[in-house]
């Protein structure tokens, strides 16, 4: 941090016998009464003070810069660059002229999927779950990742970003081939910053994110009440807390991040499900209308 003020100082340190050594001649010339031209003495004065002046100017600097507290911009840095995305890997996938993403966002148990299973009926929507995505790669017979899969999700924790961006990208190049439709709902997703970064740069920049906000204690009842039925590894108690604090922890900040771009529409999820898509539909009432694609 001081290295620019050490080699002013030292640059201007070395400058001073160099200029001084005219100002010798100078002076021999004078001892000889001038006889070998104009009196030279007033010429170098200037140009050495001038010299002895910056040199000191840095050296107090120097000294002042020595005395500020280093830490203070320095403890700040690992979170700056936490918040900043690192740089495009390749051009996206799919421009968002092309195709529109609507991230759906939201703690378990807060009702993306049931939201989502109405815009897809009213309004053409393509709706890819993350969880499920990756619950059908967990099932697959021969998967590589099957084990890998079943681990995080039991622990309630986010799966290495790769796996789950190669199955969103797959699902859409499939869905556009197969049905002729660009626009979708990825839910629960991205859960974590590094998905974010990496799906915007690497596959589509979002449209926008619907973030369903609901209580820890209106979605622990919902996901009680579901793992009666649902048979998911996940929707017991002990994976149920681990999902909340994973929640809390890596993925709203998601949230934030995109909240801080203006890009974040935030539903009441705590109603019924009749109350909350009510509350969907007015907040996306405008949006829905511009998102048809050719
Ligand atoms: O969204 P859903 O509740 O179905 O997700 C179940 C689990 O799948 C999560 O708790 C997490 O372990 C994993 N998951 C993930 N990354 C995502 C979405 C889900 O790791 N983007
Ligand atoms: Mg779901």
């Amino acid at each position: 941090m001081f290295a620019p003020s050490r080699v002013l100082l030292r640059s201007s340190l070395r400058a001073i016998p160099r200029t001084a050594a005219p100002r010798r001649v100078v002076s021999a010339a004078a001892a000889r009464g001038f006889a070998s031209g104009p009196p030279k003495t007033s010429m170098p004065v200037l140009p050495i003070l001038a010299i002895l002046a910056a040199g000191s100017t840095a050296f107090y600097y120097l000294v002042q810069a020595r005395k500020d507290p280093l830490p203070a911009i320095e403890a700040h840095q690992p979170a700056q660059q936490q918040q900043i995305a690192p740089p495009p890997t390749k051009k996206p996938t799919f421009s968002p002229q092309q195709v529109s993403v609507i991230f759906v966002l939201g703690g378990p148990g807060a009702g993306k999927g049931t939201q989502c299973a109405n815009l897809v009926r009213d309004y053409g929507f393509v709706h890819l779950s993350a969880g499920d995505l990756l619950r059908e790669e967990q099932n697959r017979a021969g998967s590589e990742f099957g084990e890998l899969i079943k681990t995080y999700i039991r622990e309630g924790k986010i799966v290495p970003m790769e796996v789950t961006v190669a199955l969103l990208e797959n699902a859409m190049k499939s869905a556009i081939a197969a049905q002729g439709k660009y626009k979708f709902l990825i839910d629960g997703f991205p859960r974590k910053l590094d998905q974010a970064y990496k799906f915007e740069s690497d596959v589509c920049p979002s449209t926008f994110t619907l973030f369903f906000d609901c209580p820890e204690e209106v979605m622990l009842k919902r996901l009680l009440k579901r793992g009666e039925t649902s048979g998911r590894d996940d929707d017991n108690i002990e994976s149920i807390k681990k999902r909340f604090r994973t929640f809390t922890e890596t993925s709203y900040p998601v949230v934030e991040y995109f909240r801080a771009q203006g890009k974040v529409i935030d539903v009441d999820a705590t109603n019924t499900p009749e109350g909350v898509y009510a509350h969907v539909k007015k907040q996306l009432k405008d949006k829905l209308k511009t998102m048809d694609k050719a």
